[in-house]
């Protein structure tokens, strides 16, 4: 569905003022030549309307880090807020560590205009995302369980929270615009137990629906064993070509908070046209993921890497419910 620019502009100066942007601020705008242009032309109206200072910032894409281009380094850590439309990771190299120790926000904006009009973060969504991580500071494990067969037992503590509400408003925060979800990373080693992925779950960077059961043990934070038919296959075959045993480690566990992102959205779009957030953040999935942890500050640096929402799940964290069946019914997170 298209959106016109006026409803993207509108948009735009929803999400900036929930940033709180200010007037004489710095936004710098990450883009490359190959984007969404009509997001980035939208961000600079509105910004602009604001008062802020704007900067557009499009690295040359190559081998060499963006760490090496000092000047570029300087700009993003001089900004206030940074948007960062590239979606090529090119900040997750360590880059985007210390922009954000710098003290700068950055909001990733990666989806086409039509998903960022209809998933408009709100200030509801950062108190459900808020409630959800206070539960995980305070415990200590999280268990996993589905009718399908799903028992996953892990330990919690180790690892900081990921929290995601949709727009980016606190000095060194980084968010997502669409999103609203919460995960964190089991303690090393500590991932134990049976996940059964069923017709519906969804595996990133796939972007498609699983088809047919897919079961994935799990010992000592690994996944040791994939059985199933065609889908098994494809996924035994696709995580081997990295030849790196990290890309079986359990990456990143959560659950998705936003009452309005739509599981089913991914089979209306080409591939193209989306990164998939609808299906990463809608209320209730569990996220199962795979491989590396730098992000959470581990040493796990493999390039495999899998988000897999899961539907009809019960999460719960030292034993008391987050989700159950796929529902969201902890208090507060509805
Ligand atoms: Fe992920």
């Amino acid at each position: 569905m298209a959106v016109s620019q006026q409803e993207l502009v509108e948009a735009w100066r929803h999400v900036l003022t929930l940033c709180k942007l200010g007037a004489t601020e710095t936004v710098c705008l990450l883009t490359r030549p190959d984007i969404h242009q009509q997001n980035v032309n939208a961000a600079e109206h509105v910004a602009r309307q604001i008062g802020a200072y704007v900067l557009r910032l499009e690295p040359a894409i190559d081998t060499r880090s963006l760490h090496e281009n000092k000047v570029a380094m300087q700009a993003l850590k001089s900004s206030g807020l940074v948007i960062d439309f590239l979606g090529l990771h090119l900040l997750r190299r360590g880059e985007q560590e210390e922009v954000i120790r710098s003290g700068a926000r950055i909001l990733y904006v990666v989806e086409p205009p039509e998903a960022l009009v209809r998933l408009l973060p709100t200030e509801e969504d950062k108190r459900r995302v808020r409630a959800a991580e206070a539960c995980i500071r305070k415990s200590k494990s999280m268990q996993v369980t589905s009718a399908a067969g799903t028992e996953l037992h892990v330990q919690l503590g180790e690892y900081p929270i990921l929290s995601e509400w949709g727009y980016s408003d606190e000095p060194g925060h980084w968010d997502h615009w669409p999103s609203a979800f919460v995960a964190t990373w089991p303690n090393e080693r500590s991932a134990q137990g049976t996940v059964v992925l069923r017709p519906g779950d969804i595996i990133f960077p796939f972007k498609s629906y699983v088809r047919d059961e897919i079961r994935l043990q799990v010992s000592d934070g690994y996944i040791t064993q994939i059985d199933g038919g065609f889908d098994a296959e494809v996924l035994r075959e696709y995580m081997s070509e990295f030849e790196d045993l990290e890309a079986y480690a359990v990456s990143h566990l959560g659950w998705g908070l936003n009452p309005r992102a739509r599981w089913s959205r991914l089979a209306l779009l080409d591939k193209h046209q989306t990164n998939g957030n609808d299906g990463r953040a809608f209320a209730g999935n569990f996220m199962f993921s795979t491989g590396p942890n730098t992000d959470a500050g581990g040493s796990r640096n493999t390039l495999c890497h899998l988000d897999i929402p899961m539907r009809k799940c019960s999460v719960s964290l030292d034993g008391v419910p987050m989700t159950i069946d796929g529902k969201v019914v902890a208090k507060g997170q509805t």
